[in-house]
């Protein structure tokens, strides 16, 4: 297995994530945990060093134990790992100068050249230079002995040292961001020096998930809020593999969920799973609460309101509970990681449940921490999900709340989820649903005139939406034919009574946005 030690670098887990794209088993552990006891259990067969916010300048900065380096196994030190090698090991840092001068800062992109070969670069330098991603205020002045330079850029002339006799490699900049783009070359080609097969499988981070989640749970309770997404739903089917009957679910069934989705829940996590599950039926509640409302913000929360009493209703009857489980992905742990003075990192997480654990006093279990939502889904097809659950589109939490624009009343949520069942049907049957981002339908606050057999109609009318995006932050249309649309409006006004006219939304995101309100 290969040992990360975490300086504290924002992206450390990308490194991680950059392995596991290679099949490698790999740990982070903060540096402070590294001791020479550490290493000697640990027994990695290769190490990296992560990029971290402290100057190594600086007495009393964090390093690795000296035996590190005796341990005869490949090491690659990145940015502040770098200079972390290059200070222990006779070399020589200068703290930076911004701008002018002679400035060594170097933050963006920048272009590597080659000035050597080198084991770790083959077949990484596509042209006579690569782009990379620095990010650093200090800089090496000198390089350690049995270091030589591989590589250089205009304000990094130690971008790449190595050691080669013994495997140490040294890089400025950061190899497992986007904006170096062939960066995971280098990692595959460490890995390879290394020695790994690459034969680790998410079935192996399945396998440690489960025992990770038992040794910190023990014979405690855990309750769970399971929306039927994809990340609550990995969340619970794995904690639920670990523990078992230790673990509750609570579905809290706003009634503004789609034609047969509750059903859906209730069977596969009861039936298939074998789950503790609550189905907390509370429409009756949330329905009432949001009559008469028409204001989107208001909607949203009210639904985010109650649905916080109601968890919270469900989770004082289960006995013991200790712990609330949480799918928290590595992007929401990443948006919200701050630094307080120096390199240990202060890690606050999403609260999806608004503020409950503090609330509550729950200890928080989240096992997919850090993973990216791709991995997540990687891992819900080894828990033996079905990949068209796998593969569903985003779902807002307020539900259908925020596809009724203007009051909700109970027949336009029955009008709406008829429309919307023909709409992703017709999207199922012309194979075009893994290529659409999210596609729905929205019922408008207006009646229209039609003419159906020989009678006046005055019905509803509904938008179709479908857009394609990347992270739903941007999105643009889904160009469907004519015919599809041609032949979806008519299945609609056929099938679904209360709905006699058909339009199709062609807004990007933005100025619009995907959903309606
Ligand atoms: P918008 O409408 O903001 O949607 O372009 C972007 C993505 O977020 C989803 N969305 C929500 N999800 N609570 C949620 O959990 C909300 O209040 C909410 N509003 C929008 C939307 O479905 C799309 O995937």
């Amino acid at each position: 297995r290969l040992l990360i030690v975490d300086f504290g670098s924002q992206v450390t887990q990308l490194i991680a994530r950059r392995l596991r794209e290679l099949n490698v088993y790999c740990e982070i552990h903060p540096y402070q945990n590294v001791t020479d006891a550490f290493l000697a259990d640990f027994a990695p067969r290769a190490v990296i060093f992560s990029g971290g916010p402290d100057s190594v300048t600086r007495p009393g900065s964090p390093r690795p134990p000296k035996s590190i380096y005796d341990l005869g196994v490949p090491i690659l030190g990145i940015c502040y790992g770098q200079q972390v090698m290059m200070q222990d090991l006779g070399g020589h840092v200068e703290g930076g100068k911004i701008s002018g001068g002679g400035g060594t800062a170097e933050f963006g992109r920048a272009f590597v050249t080659p000035t050597g070969r080198l084991d770790l670069l083959d077949g990484w330098f596509t042209n006579d230079r690569e782009q990379v991603w620095m990010s650093h205020g200090d800089h090496v002045a000198k390089i350690a002995p049995g270091f030589e330079v591989y590589g250089t850029s205009p304000n990094a002339p130690f971008a790449i040292t190595a050691d080669a006799a013994r495997h140490f490699y040294a890089v400025q900049f950061h190899p497992e961001v986007h904006h170096t783009p062939n960066g995971a070359k280098l990692y595959e080609n460490f890995v390879r020096l290394a020695g790994f097969s690459g034969d680790w499988t998410m079935e192996a981070y399945r396998e440690q998930a489960i025992a990770a989640i038992r040794e910190q749970v023990g014979d405690k309770q855990v309750i769970c809020a399971l929306s039927g997404g994809v990340d609550s739903s990995v969340t619970a089917i794995l904690i639920h593999e670990a523990i078992g009957d230790q673990l509750t679910c609570v579905f809290v069934d706003h009634g503004l969920l789609r034609q047969g989705e509750a059903e859906q829940v209730v069977t596969m996590f009861r039936d298939n799973y074998n789950l503790n599950l609550i189905h907390a039926d509370e429409s009756e509640l949330f329905l009432g609460k949001l009559d008469g409302v028409s204001d989107p913000e208001t909607k949203r929360k009210i639904i985010g309101g109650l649905f916080i009493d109601v968890f919270q209703k469900y989770a004082d009857g289960i006995q013991g509970a200790e712990f609330l489980a949480q799918g928290t992905l590595y992007p929401d742990v990443i948006e919200s990681v701050s630094f307080s003075g120096g390199p240990s990192v202060t890690i606050k997480s999403h609260h999806n449940v608004g503020g409950l654990p503090e609330k509550m006093g729950l200890k928080l279990v989240e096992p997919l921490r850090e993973l990216f939502k791709d991995e997540v889904r990687a891992l819900g097809v080894e828990l033996g999900l079905p990949p068209s659950f796998i593969g569903r589109h985003p779902f807002p939490g307020p539900g259908l709340a925020i596809r009724c624009p203007g009051e909700i009343t109970r027949e336009k949520l029955e009008i709406l989820r008829k429309a919307d069942a023909v709409y992703i049907d017709q999207i199922r049957k012309h194979g075009l649903y893994d290529e659409i981002w999210q596609a729905f339908v929205a019922i408008l606050p207006v009646r229209t005139v039609g003419v159906m057999g020989d009678g006046r109609t005055y019905d509803f009318a509904c938008a179709l939406r479908a857009v394609t995006s990347v992270d739903g932050m941007t999105a643009d249309y889904y160009p469907f034919t004519h015919d599809f649309l041609g032949e979806t409006a008519t299945r609609i006004i056929n099938e679904v009574p209360g709905i006699n006219r058909v339009t199709y939304d062609i807004t990007s995101k933005p100025p619009g946005t995907i959903e309606w309100e």
